[in-house]
């Protein structure tokens, strides 16, 4: 893995992009650990930094490097379109954006078959937020508490948590739910004899808090950035039971559950056997070239009357990295390898449970695992100070792993879906290395 710098790019040295980072970008936009790392090469599931580190990868850029890093297999076919044509807007017929859409639709149930590709997650929930709401002729929203579904006006205002919330001056209506957050419940209930108070409080709050035409009900399959909060299998069907008796159309916002990670199916929705009426995705489609998108029913996708257009959205280049990866995911059974080895991860974790009282919850599907931390097991006090130290600790020791959730003390790992066994007991010995050194320092 070679570590050459690019032409007139200035010498590697950390500190200095630091700097230069802090003066010139805005200061929301935060950085993982103490003295942040530039990642500046890589190759599959391993990545080096400026000063020629390596580190294990095992949060994947968030969930958005699928197949690995530098795969020639989809770069090749990203530089031959470059080569061809970078760009044309969609005035003009794209032939890998059409096959990509082909695609999606080969993939999804047959009542979805309208798509629109975005180049984010956050427009992509926009497009979604746009038809449903001209659909039903309405601007209120029902969304899950401890959900994020992006970073402007309207889908900060369909996240549920605070730290994200930077404003709420959307004209959106958003009414919020309790989530299912077996770990936490909301309401102090015990999974399974709760009977699914979660899924009820749906409709408690559509005929409390709604004027009785809401436009959409949003969730992720598993919440990502709220901590990888998981909920029961049947969660999502007894929503579904209650939607469709309203008639309230549900968006699937698979921007971090889709492609495989989950390792039951290509989607969370079809992990948890529910009918979305929208499927919302972006991050691991393109391995790391950004694309977004939706795809809808045909009466849903025809709410927008006027016209409407991304310039880049569905980009020669992004949908020829998205074919790319989506032929790399099915030809080697990459959705299979996050089951196998994401099922491994967590029994491997949960080994590490009995040992280190600290991790309170594992959690998650597939290669898309939370591990909730506390300073103690009995009153679930968050740990996030020990989050923060682990995920120092880690990187001394050259694993990446991301963090989240509300509290920000959930140990969030969701790798390239080509980690193997071996990848998985390094990081395993890692990991525990990791919580000794934070435990003895204490
Ligand atoms: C579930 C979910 N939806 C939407 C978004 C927003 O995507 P983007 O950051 O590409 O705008 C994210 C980003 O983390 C996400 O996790």
């Amino acid at each position: 893995m070679p570590v050459d710098s690019e032409p007139g790019s200035q010498p590697p040295d950390a500190g200095d992009l630091l700097t230069r980072h802090r003066e010139s970008l805005f200061p929301s936009v935060a950085l993982f650990y103490d003295d942040p790392i530039e990642l500046r090469s890589g190759e599959g599931q391993m990545v080096r930094d400026g000063e020629g580190r390596e580190y294990l990868d095992f949060f994947g850029g968030i969930a958005t490097v699928s197949s690995g890093h530098a795969i020639p297999e989809i770069n090749e076919p990203i530089k031959a379109q470059l080569d061809r044509i970078a760009h044309s807007s969609t005035l003009f017929l794209i032939r890998s954006q059409i096959e990509l859409a082909e695609r999606i639709r080969a993939m999804t149930p047959e009542r979805l078959n309208k798509v629109f590709f975005t180049n984010s997650g956050t427009e992509a929930n926009e497009a979604a937020f746009l038809i449903t709401t001209l659909n039903r002729n309405s601007n209120e929203l029902i969304a899950l508490r401890h959900s994020y579904h992006g970073r402007s006006f309207a889908t900060i205002n369909a996240s549920g948590q605070t730290p994200w919330r930077s404003s709420t001056l959307s004209p959106l209506q958003t009414h919020y739910v309790g989530n299912p957050y077996c770990y936490r419940c909301p309401w102090g209930k015990e999974y399974p004899s709760c009977d699914l108070f979660c899924a009820s409080d749906v409709e408690a709050v559509i005929r409390t808090t709604t004027s009785g035409n809401p436009a959409a009900f949003i969730a992720e399959p598993i919440q990502g950035v709220g901590g990888f909060v998981t909920p029961p299998p049947e969660y999502f069907v007894r929503v579904g039971e209650i939607l469709r008796r309203y008639g309230i159309p549900f968006i699937a916002d698979e921007v971090q559950t889709a492609w495989g990670r989950t390792g039951v199916a290509d989607f969370g929705f079809q992990a948890y056997g529910i009918q979305p009426d929208v499927v919302v995705f972006a991050k691991g489609l393109g391995n790391g070239i950004p694309i977004g998108g939706v795809i809808a029913t045909d009466e849903l996708a025809s709410s927008i009357r006027s016209l409407s257009l991304s310039t880049f959205g569905g980009n020669p280049i992004a949908t020829t990295a998205a074919l790319a990866n989506l032929n790399y995911i099915a030809t080697h059974n990459l959705r299979e390898n996050a089951r196998d080895v994401g099922g491994y991860l967590q029994e491997r974790l949960r080994e590490l449970a009995l040992k280190w009282p600290a991790i309170g919850d594992v959690r998650g599907l597939g290669l898309m695992i939370g591990v909730e931390l506390v300073h103690d097991r009995a009153t679930k006090e968050p740990a996030a100070d020990v989050v923060l130290r682990v995920q120092e600790e880690a990187k001394r020791r050259g694993l990446i792993i991301g963090r989240g959730g509300l509290y920000g003390n959930t140990i969030r790992i969701c790798p390239p879906l080509i980690v193997t066994r071996n990848d998985v007991d390094t990081a395993i010995g890692i990991l525990d290395e990791a919580f000794a050194a934070v435990v003895v320092s204490k």
